[in-house]
């Protein structure tokens, strides 16, 4: 089974993540940190030397060849991967699709005083806030086209989700 986390940045798919693939006793595949090795480059690197489009490309060749492999995996993918080149196709058409959908305070909190996060670098507390509110009016529709959303996500809620 492949099982995909989209969702906000912050909004917890790399922790629940890990949790859930631990629990599955499957692998636990962190779609940026694939993107960091293929290049070779962090992804603030990229971002910066290379381009936003750059990285929508390398993001949806790595997603594709993971869908189209053989193995299973719990992914984090990154927060724009399921909206650029369909990839929120790839995604259902190989996989069970959960959205994490957190409250706009908690991604607020969770990606505050974090410089990894190109798109959301170098803002006071309300840029940010009103940078996240934005990126996520923009994204929900394809969010929303996950085959389960989860409101509080946490471990249970996900295996119960998955009816595990
Ligand atoms: C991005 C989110 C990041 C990373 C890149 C772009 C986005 O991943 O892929 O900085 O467009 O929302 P996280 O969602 O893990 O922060």
């Amino acid at each position: 089974m492949k099982i995909f986390l989209i969702g906000m940045p912050g909004s917890g798919k790399s922790t629940l993540g890990r949790q859930l693939a631990e629990k599955l006793m499957t692998t636990f595949v962190d779609l940026d940190q694939e993107i960091e090795n293929y290049e070779g480059k962090s992804i603030t690197e990229i971002f910066a030397k290379l381009g936003e489009d750059h990285f929508r490309l390398v993001e949806s060749q790595l997603l594709r060849a993971f869908a189209s492999s053989e193995t299973s995996f719990v992914m984090a993918t990154g927060g724009g991967a399921p909206c650029f080149h369909n990839g929120i196709g790839t995604i259902n058409d190989s996989g069970v699709s959960i959205f994490l959908d957190v409250p706009l305070e908690q991604l607020v909190a969770q990606t505050s005083n974090r410089s990894t996060r190109p798109l959301l670098q170098n803002d006071s507390e309300e840029e940010l806030r009103s940078k996240l509110r934005n990126i996520r009016d923009k994204r929900l529709q394809f969010y929303q086209q996950a085959r389960i959303r989860l409101q509080k996500p946490d471990l249970d809620s996900l295996l119960k989700s998955l009816m595990l």
